[in-house]
Formats: C-alpha cells, structure tokens, sequence
C-alpha cells in the first residue's frame, strides 16, 4: 500500500509534469499536496495542447482518479476552466476529487498579492500574480474560507461577506478599490453548484485506497528551493513542496511512503527573483533558454539559467528524503563541448559544501566548478543508459557518485517515450 512523493529538487519547473504522466501509467491515484495555479505543465490532449495549473496530469490516463489535496490554495474559476475545458476533449473529469479542507483563493488575494509586490518595490519576491501568498497567508491567520465551505449556499455567503468585511482595511492600505461583495458571492455560488460533485473527504478516500492496496502518487508543485521553510526565504513560495508537504497536504503518515523520487534539470533554472549562484547571464545562459525553451508555463516568463548547482542539490536530498532521481533534460547539454557543475561554494573567503541557510549568505556565493567534457550530439532517440554517448553516460554517473542516490529515469526529450527507465534493483 504505498505511496510514491515526487519532488522538485530545484527552483520548480524540473520537469514533474513529464515524470508524473510518465509514472501515472503504473499507479492508481495521482494527488496534488500543495499549491495552487502557480504551477503548471502543458499536456496533450489528441493532439490539442492544453496547460493545466490544479488538475495533475495523470487525469489523462483512464481509470487514474486525481486528488488535489487539503495542502492547496483552489482558485475555482480556474478549476472550472480546467474541468469544462478538459471534459469538452473528452476527457472523464468525474475522477476528480477536491479536498473539502483546501482553501479557496479569494479575488481579493489576487489584488492584495499585485498590490503587496508593487509595494515591495526594488526587492521584488516576482510571484505568479495568483494570489497565493495572501491565501495561504489568511489560511495560516485562520482566516481563510475552505472549500468545504462551498458545500452549503448560505453559509458560503455568509462567510464570504464577514472575510471580505475583515479585508476592508487591506484595501484602503494598499488604496485598493473595496470588492463588489454580493458579486462574488453569486460567483462564488455558481462556482459551487459546478464543483460540489468533485468535493471530498480526501484524507478518508486516500487511506481507503491504500487499504485497497493501491498506489498513490502523490505530485509535488514547485521546488524544494520555494518551500516556504527550507527554501531560500522570502524568495519563496508560501506552501510546503517539500516530501514532508505531501504528509500534510494529504493526511498520510511517513511509514506509508515507500519512495521518494527526485526531479531535478541537467542545469538549472529559477523564474522571479532570489538568489542563483550558478546563473549564467552570458551566451552560455542564453543557450540554455532557447534550448531549453526555457520560458514558464503559467506566465511565459523567461527562466533565469545556469550549470547544474550539487550543493543545492545535495541539500535538496536531505530535506525532502529522496531515495533517487529523475534527470530531466539531458538532451538540452548536447550543445556543449563541455559541461560545468557546481560543487561547492567561495563565500567571504570560506568554502561552502553546505547550503546556507540565509537567502543574503547565498547571494554572496561564488560557483566553484568542476568541468565535464561535452558530447556534442543528439540523444533524444536513445532509450538505455548504455546507448548514451559516453560522456553524456559519465555525466550521470559522476552525477550518482557525488550525490550519493540512484538515477533511475533520464529523460532525453519531451515526448512520452523519449525517456531512459532504469530498472529498480
Ligand atoms: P508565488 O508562488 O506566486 O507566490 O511566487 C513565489 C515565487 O515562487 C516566485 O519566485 C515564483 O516565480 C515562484 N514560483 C511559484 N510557482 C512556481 C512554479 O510552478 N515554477 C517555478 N517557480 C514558481
């Protein structure tokens, strides 16, 4: 009766999407733990391309039944959207279960969250724009209104009219203007009458199926390096992508995980602000981009890049348990004569093998790199490890040996089936 957690081991968009559809294929239960729309992946559906931002891409695979978890932020017009949107492809959306106990994101986060950056000024966090921060925010103040609170009209009415009320000053800080309150409570029901179907006690249904025997992928949103504890805070998200998120955001125990898996990027990437040791801002950087298509599914901003960071990367084992990897985009380093990774830092004269845990410290850090020669060639129709150019073989074996966990999928390109599975030992 296990559960598999699927992490970000980076700075978010590592590829999870790709994994998760790949590993929906063997699993019962696909379940959401955190976040919100911040995240996103584009799937294919007959050929149609379709971004999804709440909805895990196992809904995809028939029979696969999709949770988002009481860990989530829901925006319900956007999940609306997502369910209209992917029932009229034909796909059956009745596999879909919201956790009663996530929170709704409320208009009224979206402009606080626009207002609060604007404020910020030149120390900008660069968040979605989603409201995000200002949900979890009023979740943490007990503030907040669940969705579980959408499964009565009058009470859902109710509680939206005292929130807003409570907001009142929110809004004349920031000379926002106040809401339209009856507005949105008549938005908000109509939101309701949709989603009611989809409403549930998560946490019962999850255990049910682990009874069952059944496996639970549970899908991490973000990255390890945007958790709100243990990522480079305040240049962070405001949930918790980390494995011990996926305990929370699901209402499962540690002894019920079996795996742990890892995805992490060849290189790496950020999008928004915050500190990235490895960053490239030269042609090398800008290869990566265009490469890579390095621009973000939910905003379409250009990803920050640089060399692969085993610092962070270490780190990120150690918070979140990861018994092993997912290396994404391996294909993109094809264009290099050689490969740098990072495996420690300079930092005021010292040198670091362990990252800070000070976003300041960080942004004082200086790469110290070893180099790898490049393969310079295309890789994206090999399917083992032992068909790889061999440099690009010894770039993931030296990859295992620093970091002490297993590769056990590299994936070569963005198709389904350009991806290397080794088998479990
Ligand atoms: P928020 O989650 O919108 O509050 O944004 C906080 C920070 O997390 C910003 O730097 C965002 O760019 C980043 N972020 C949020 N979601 C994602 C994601 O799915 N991928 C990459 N970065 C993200």
């Amino acid at each position: 009766m296990p559960a598999i957690i699927l992490v970000g081991a980076q700075w978010g968009d590592e590829g999870k999407g790709k994994i998760t559809d790949l590993l929906a294929a063997q699993v019962d239960v696909v379940a959401r733990y955190g976040g919100g729309d911040n995240a996103g992946h584009t799937v294919v559906v007959r050929g149609e391309r379709f971004a999804l931002h709440l909805v895990p891409s196992g809904v995809l695979h028939p029979g696969t039944e999709c949770i988002l978890g009481s860990g989530m932020v829901i925006n319900p017009s956007r999940l609306v959207q997502e369910l209209d949107g992917l029932a009229a492809r034909g796909v059956d959306v009745s596999r879909v279960r919201v956790s009663s106990a996530a929170h709704l994101i409320m208009p009224w986060h979206i402009a606080l969250d626009a207002a609060q950056e604007a404020a910020r000024g030149g120390s900008k966090i660069g968040t979605t724009g989603r409201g995000i921060g200002p949900a979890y925010a009023d979740k943490a103040a007990r503030m907040g209104i669940r969705v579980g609170d959408m499964l009565d009209d009058d009470h859902l009415a109710a509680i939206i009219r005292a929130r807003a009320e409570e907001k009142r000053p929110f809004f004349r800080a920031y000379g926002l203007d106040e809401p339209g309150v009856e507005a949105i409570v008549l938005q908000y029901q109509e939101y309701a009458a949709r989603l009611r179907p989809h409403i549930a006690d998560t946490v019962r249904l999850v255990h049910q199926r682990l009874a069952e025997g059944k496996t639970i992928l549970c899908e991490g949103a973000q990255g390890t390096l945007l958790d709100l504890d243990h990522g480079t805070y305040p240049f962070v998200t405001s949930s918790s992508p980390v494995a011990g998120g996926a305990l929370t955001g699901l209402g499962i125990g540690p002894g019920q995980v079996s795996r742990v898996i890892g995805v992490a990027k060849a290189y790496a990437t950020r999008v928004g602000m915050g500190p990235f040791p490895t960053e490239l801002t030269d042609d090398t950087g800008e290869q990566l981009v265009v490469i890579g298509g390095e621009y973000g599914t939910t905003t379409g901003r250009r990803r920050r890049a640089g060399w692969l960071d085993l610092v962070a990367l270490r780190y990120a084992i150690r918070v979140n348990g990861i018994t092993e990897l997912a290396l994404t985009k391996l294909d993109v380093l094809g264009a290099f004569p050689e490969i740098r990774v990072c495996v420690a830092y300079r930092c005021k004269g010292e040198r670091l093998t362990d990252f800070p845990t000070e976003a300041r410290t960080l942004a004082l850090c200086e790469p110290e790199y070893d180099t790898l020669p490049g393969w310079q060639s295309e890789i994206s129709h090999v399917r083992s490890r032992q068909a790889l150019p061999p440099a690009a073989r010894a770039y993931v074996a030296y990859l295992e040996h620093r970091l002490g966990v297993p590769i056990r999928i590299i994936s070569v390109g963005p198709e389904r089936d350009e991806t290397i599975v080794e088998a479990r030992g």
